[in-house]
């Protein structure tokens, strides 16, 4: 085990089965968490969790659509009652989707719009308003979202998934100014690109197109996502809130 930063602590990890929230919600488990993740994909979150205990580390899963707010309320509801500490300290948020790639946004539907920002954003929205409805209980939290270097700079051929992630920007500034005064923070990590199943399912033109704006020419690593994200959800970043972290190899120096 690294160090347990996360002994006696509840989190839950959306997207957790597969891609950056897999990584996340092993080092979690790996540092002393009891870690449940959040999927719509029941194969994958199930080879997840039986991937985890064969390294002796135990997560559970809940089937559920961020999206869906009373299912993301009941789930959440079924993760404090079987924790072993009542509570619900750490919420990292990574499921979405890329939506459309490629395409000008003359050539983008209303309904690709629109399911993009049902997952990305109002999915976000969703998690962050119910986690922090249940740290509020206990004075404390942390709740990390995933936005983009695509919500910062936009991505050409990428409209909506560039708009999404700039509300993640927006909403996760509000937030964490709302809750500044309590235990509870709540920021965001944009990264450029990090090699993960969502990337690989990505026309190599667009990747190739993204990772040539990136400084120190390479994908970040799902280590490197991982190490960022525990510190920001871990006791010691408590002073530091509402914030969006750059994760892109000096691509995005603000
Ligand atoms: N990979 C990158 O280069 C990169 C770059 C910038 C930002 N990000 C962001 O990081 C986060 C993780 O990305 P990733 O590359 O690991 O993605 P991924 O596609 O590998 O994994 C996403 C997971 O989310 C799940 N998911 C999708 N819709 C869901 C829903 N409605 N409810 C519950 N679960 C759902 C999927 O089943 C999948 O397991 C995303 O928010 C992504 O936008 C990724």
């Amino acid at each position: 085990m690294q160090d347990a930063r996360f002994t006696d602590q509840t989190a839950i990890v959306t997207g957790g089965a597969d891609g950056i929230g897999k990584v996340v919600a092993t080092r979690l488990a790996s540092e002393g968490a009891q870690v449940t993740i959040f999927d719509i994909s029941v194969a994958n979150a199930e080879a997840t969790v039986g991937e985890l205990a064969e390294g002796g580390l135990r997560a559970d899963c809940e089937i559920v659509d961020i999206a869906d707010e009373e299912a993301v309320a009941a789930a959440i509801e079924a993760v404090v009652a079987r924790s072993a500490n009542g509570r619900l300290d750490v919420v990292v948020n990574c499921a979405a989707i890329v939506g459309p790639t490629s395409t000008p946004i003359t050539k983008v539907s209303v309904e690709e719009f629109e399911r993009t920002s049902r997952i990305n954003l109002l999915g976000t929205f969703v998690m962050t308003k119910q986690a922090i409805t249940t740290m509020q209980l206990n004075d404390y939290g942390r709740v990390l979202n995933f936005a983009s270097i695509a919500g910062k700079e936009g991505n050409a051929g990428m409209s909506p998934y560039s708009s999404t992630k700039a509300g993640v920007i927006g909403l996760v500034k509000s937030a964490g100014k709302e809750f500044a005064e309590s235990g509870i923070t709540v920021n965001a990590i944009a990264p450029a690109v990090i090699l993960t199943p969502m990337v690989e399912g990505v026309d190599p033109a667009q990747v190739k197109y993204m990772t040539d704006k990136i400084p120190m020419r390479r994908c970040g690593t799902l280590e490197e996502v991982a190490a960022l994200s525990c510190w920001i959800v871990s006791p010691e970043a408590s002073f530091c809130t509402g914030f969006t972290f750059d994760l892109s190899g000096g691509r995005a120096v603000y």
